[in-house]
């Protein structure tokens, strides 16, 4: 039997681990390139507060020397800027002091001196009294400083840096991780491919096992059980296959001695009834012989004693033929038949028995049938005997209901009769050989007993329901066999 490969042990369990190993993976190099990241951000931001903040001391110093006259303007302002900007260890891309009112007193780029910033930038640094960042794009740090002694403020210091370097470190970082984690996934998931192979694979030979042995079979001599939870599995299974093969032969055994306990029975009320039925009209003749014997017998009582005997050869000739009809047939002759054809033909042979007495037949035949294996002879025997009894019980008339249905993949056969049914006390009596409540001249009792014998041996079973007064209900189950 083939397995979709992700419904296997195996499968699943490479499945569940990659995704798990993916995932873990992935979120691991996710948390280190932002750890990463933040380090390096954070070294940048502290070398530029440093920078700025050192400068910012001697640009106040100048300024105050300016407003108090001890220096002289400008100078040592833009001498300070190009100091800052020649740092090497940051990537200072501008510097600029400026006055309280925005307007550039010293500008790295010469050109900006004197003009006046009102951006969003600068109004947050000059508002502020503490070292503020700011990121006016993704690729720059804006630093600015008060250049201030305690409550008076001169102005401000502006350095921007550049992060266009951490940057591109950053994306090389992301790649490198990228390409890292997908060769540790790749080599996780080949391990863990190889590891539900070394798990499944003693049990895909087990379950090979398995199938080649019958209940019964001793494990192969040269078969040596592992010593893991795969061979504690495979000892069960020979043991199991041991209790099989017994229980097997307990059936067998208590199979054969219900047969013949059934078959005793049936043999002793066979016996009985042939017994009692050729054992009376035999007592008959021999009382006509006896009276023969004797003499004197006018010729009118003569005549009488000589019909009454050979009644009663008749009838020990009509069970006997009936006995031996039954014994001679324990093969069936098998072919495809319709069974409502079958139950057809069966109700025509009847059709005189029928008009007389006036029955009232009705018929609920499934269309579509398929061809059923039966004897056809032997079948048509069983729905002759059953109809017969339904008609001989509605002597004034009434409804013969003949159905016909597959169910629960068996062919059904009901046969409801309208007559005067059958006593409780007598209806589990019906299917003994000999039981009859017509009288000696018109039932043998043979009727139901073969039936059901040629039922059962179609593999078959037949029932029979009855209520006194209301009718009988007779229904035959036979498997579908084909061909
Ligand atoms: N449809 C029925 N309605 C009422 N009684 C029935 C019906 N079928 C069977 N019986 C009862 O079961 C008995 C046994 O039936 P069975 O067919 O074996 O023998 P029989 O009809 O008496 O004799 P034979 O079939 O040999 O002519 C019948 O005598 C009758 O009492
Ligand atoms: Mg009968």
């Amino acid at each position: 039997m083939r397995i979709n490969q992700f419904r296997t042990l195996q499968g699943k369990f490479t499945l569940y681990l990659s995704v798990l190993i993916i995932g873990m993976m992935s979120a691991l190099a996710y948390w280190n390139i932002l750890r990463e990241e933040m380090l390096m951000k954070e070294i940048i931001v502290r070398a530029g507060i440093a920078l700025a903040e050192s400068f910012a001391i001697p640009c106040t110093n100048t300024m105050l020397y300016e407003e108090i006259g001890l220096a002289e303007e400008r100078g040592l302002l833009d001498h300070y800027i190009s100091d800052l900007m020649n740092k090497k260890e940051l990537q200072v891309i501008y510097a600029m002091v400026l006055d309280p009112g925005g307007k550039i007193v010293a500008h790295s780029s010469i050109t900006e001196t004197g003009k006046v910033y009102r951006d969003q930038i600068t109004q947050e640094g000059l508002s502020s009294w503490k070292t503020i960042l700011q990121y006016p794009s993704a690729d720059i740090l804006d630093i600015s400083t008060p250049l201030s002694i305690s409550t008076k403020r001169w102005g401000t210091l502006r350095i921007g840096i550049s992060l266009e370097n951490l940057n591109r470190e950053i994306s090389g970082l992301i790649w490198k991780y990228f390409f890292y984690t997908l060769g540790l996934i790749f080599i996780a998931i080949i391990s863990v491919i190889s590891l539900a192979g070394v798990v499944t694979k003693p049990l895909k030979l087990l379950s090979k096992e398995m199938d080649e042995r019958r209940p019964g079979d001793d494990p192969p001599q040269n078969l040596r059980f592992r010593e893991d939870e795969i061979g504690t599995l495979q000892k069960s299974f020979y043991r199991l296959l041991n209790r099989i093969k017994e229980d097997e032969k307990e059936k067998e055994r208590t199979q054969r001695n219900l047969l013949l306990t059934e078959k005793m029975v049936a043999i002793g009320k066979l016996t009985s009834g042939v017994a009692h039925e050729i054992n009376n009209p035999l007592g008959g003749i021999l009382n006509g012989i006896y009276h023969f014997k004797k003499g004197g017998v006018g010729i009118e009582k003569q005549r009488e004693y000589l019909d009454l005997m050979e009644d009663g050869i008749k009838r020990v000739q009509k069970s006997v033929t009936n006995l031996l009809e039954y014994a001679r047939n324990p093969h069936l002759e098998w072919s495809p038949a319709d069974y409502n054809s079958l139950v057809e033909k069966a109700l025509s042979l009847l059709d005189y028995q029928i008009r007389k007495n006036r029955i009232e037949v009705k018929k609920g035949f499934s269309p579509n049938l398929p061809p059923v294996f039966v004897d056809a002879n032997q079948m048509g025997q069983v729905l002759v005997n059953i109809f017969l009894n339904a008609i001989q019980a509605m002597e004034k008339g009434g409804i013969l209901q003949v159905d016909t249905k597959i169910a629960d993949h068996q062919l059904m056969i009901t046969v409801s009769d309208s007559g005067e049914g059958i006593a409780e006390d007598i209806l589990p009596k019906v299917f003994d050989p000999f039981f009859t409540t017509k009288g000696n001249e018109k039932g043998t009792g043979l009727g139901l007993w073969i039936s059901q014998g040629i039922v059962e041996r179609h593999g078959g079973t037949i029932r029979l329901t009855s209520e006194e007064r209301r009718g009988t209900t007779v229904e035959i189950q036979l498997p579908l066999y084909s061909k």
